[in-house]
C-alpha cells in the first residue's frame, strides 16, 4: 500500500511510521509535516535512510501540493495526524486550532475527493465527546460534547470527514483514542513533563485536586488499533481506542515520583486548567470485536520503559525544551506556581 501519513514527524505519528515499516516493509510511506514546535526530525532518525520513506516538509493546508502527493505517489491512503494537539495551548490561543484543525483536514479531505479512490483516516480523540461523571464510558454512538478549543476543532474536523462520506462517498474511517504515553512525546504533556521535571527535582505542577480521570495508553497500542482500521475497518465507521486503563492524575505523577527516585514533596497542587474535562474513559469493544485489537501494553511496565527512555535520551530532552518551549513553559506555570499550595 502507498500511504501518505501527515503529522509523521510528531509523537504518534513518527511512532506509527517506523510502527508501518516494520510491519509491511513493501509499502511506501510519503510523511507530510510542517514541522511545527511538536514535529521533530529526530523521531524519524532510524528511517533516514530508507528509500520507502519519504519525508515532505508541508502544510496539509496546501491542498494544491497535497493532491500532488497522492497523484505522483499513487497513494491510496491518507492517514492524517497533523494536528495542534494540546489542550492547554488552544486556550492560549485557538485560531491555530482552527486553521490546523478543521482547515487542514478540510484541505486534506478536498484533495482527497478530487483525486478519488483514496481511504481518509482522520486520528481523532475522546476529548470530541466531552466529560463524563463518576461512571460509564464512551461510546461510538456518544454524542459529540467538545469542551476545549482543542477538542471543538477535532469534533468539526470529525464532523467533515463524515460528512464528505456521505455527500461525496469519500472512504473515511475515524478512530478516537484516550491518552497516548511512550517516547518522543513533546513535554508539554502530563507524563514528559513530570518526568523531566522530576529528574531535575524541580516542582511538579497537579492542576486542581489531581483527581481528574485519564484512561492511558501506550503509543504503540495505538498505533497498532489505528493500522487495524486503516486495513480493516468498515467505511463510514467509527472505532473507540482504549486499554480500560483509567487514573487519576495524582497517582500518575506519584508513579513517576517513585520511578525516579523522589517523594511526593515536588508535587505543587497549581490553579486548575480552565474548563478542566473530569474524567475520560472509553469502550473500546468495538474495536476488540470488529478490528480483532487487543492493547498489550501493561501501564506499570510501560511507564517504567517510557521514564527510562527519556533518562537514556536526555539530549533529544534537551534540545526540545529549549528556547520556545522556556517562553512557554513561562507563560502557562510561572504564574500558577507562584501561586501553588502544596
Ligand atoms: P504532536 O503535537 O506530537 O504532533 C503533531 C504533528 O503534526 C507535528 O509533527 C506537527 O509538526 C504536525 N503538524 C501540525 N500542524 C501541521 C500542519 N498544518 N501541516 C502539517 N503538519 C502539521 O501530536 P500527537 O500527540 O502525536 O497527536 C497526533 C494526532 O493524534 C493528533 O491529531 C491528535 O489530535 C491525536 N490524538 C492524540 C492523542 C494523545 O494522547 N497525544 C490521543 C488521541 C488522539
Ligand atoms: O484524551 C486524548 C487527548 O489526550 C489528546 O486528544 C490530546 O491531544 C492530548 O494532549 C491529551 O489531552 P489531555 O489534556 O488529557 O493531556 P495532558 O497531557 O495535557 O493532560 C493530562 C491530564 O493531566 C489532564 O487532566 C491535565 C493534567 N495536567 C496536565 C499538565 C500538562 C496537569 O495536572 N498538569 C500539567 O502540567
Amino acid at each position: 500500500m502507498n500511504l501518505l501519513v501527515t503529522g509523521g514527524a510528531g509523537f504518534i505519528g513518527s511512532a506509527f511510521v517506523r510502527m508501518v515499516r516494520r510491519r509491511r516493509p513493501a509499502d511506501l510511506v510519503v510523511n507530510l509535516d510542517v514541522l511545527t514546535y511538536a514535529g521533530n526530525l529526530e523521531n524519524l532518525r532510524e528511517l533516514e535512510h530508507d528509500p520507502k520513506h519519504v519525508f515532505v516538509r508541508a502544510d496539509i493546508r496546501e491542498r494544491a501540493t497535497v493532491e500532488q502527493l497522492i497523484r505522483g505517489h499513487r497513494i491510496e491512503a491518507i492517514v492524517n495526524f497533523a494536528a495542534e494537539s494540546h489542550v492547554d495551548r488552544s486556550i492560549q490561543s485557538a485560531a491555530p486550532f482552527l486553521d490546523t484543525n478543521v482547515g487542514g483536514t478540510l484541505s486534506l479531505l478536498e484533495a482527497a475527493q478530487a483525486v478519488g479512490g483514496v481511504r481518509f483516516l482522520q486520528v481523532s480523540t475522546d476529548e470530541v465527546y466531552g466529560s463524563l461523571g463518576a461512571t460509564g464510558a464512551f461510546e461510538e454512538t456518544t454524542p459529540l460534547a467538545p469542551r476545549s478549543p482543542y477538542s471543538a476543532s477535532k469534533a468539526a474536523a470529525d464532523c467533515f470527514a463524515m460528512a464528505f462520506h456521505h455527500t461525496h462517498g469519500l472512504d473515511v474511517v475515524i478512530t478516537r483514542c484516550s491518552n497516548n504515553y511512550g517516547p518522543y512525546q513533546f513535554p508539554e504533556k502530563l507524563i514528559p513533563l513530570m518526568i523531566l521535571n522530576a529528574f531535575e527535582g524541580l516542582p511538579l505542577p497537579v492542576y486542581g485536586d489531581g483527581l481528574q480521570v485519564r484512561d492511558w495508553i501506550h503509543v504503540d497500542d495505538h498505533c497498532d488499533a489505528i493500522d487495524r482500521a486503516l486495513t480493516g475497518g468498515k467505511s463510514g465507521e467509527v472505532y473507540n481506542v482504549g486499554a480500560e486503563n483509567e487514573r487519576p492524575n495524582v497517582d500518575v505523577v506519584k508513579a513517576i515520583l517513585a520511578l525516579t527516585g523522589h517523594d511526593d514533596s515536588l508535587i505543587r497542587h497549581v490553579p486548575d486548567r480552565p474548563g478542566h474535562d473530569r474524567r475520560y474513559a472509553m469502550d473500546a469493544r468495538k474495536a476488540r470485536e470488529q478490528l480483532g485489537w487487543r492493547p498489550q501494553r501493561d501501564f506499570a511496565q510501560g511507564l517504567a520503559e517510557t521514564v527510562a527512555w527519556y533518562r537514556g535520551n536526555g539530549a533529544w530532552a534537551g534540545r526540545v525544551r529549549s528556547g520556545a518551549y522556556r517562553d512557554y513553559y513561562e507563560r502557562q506555570y510561572g504564574d500558577r506556581l507562584a501561586r501553588a499550595a502544596r
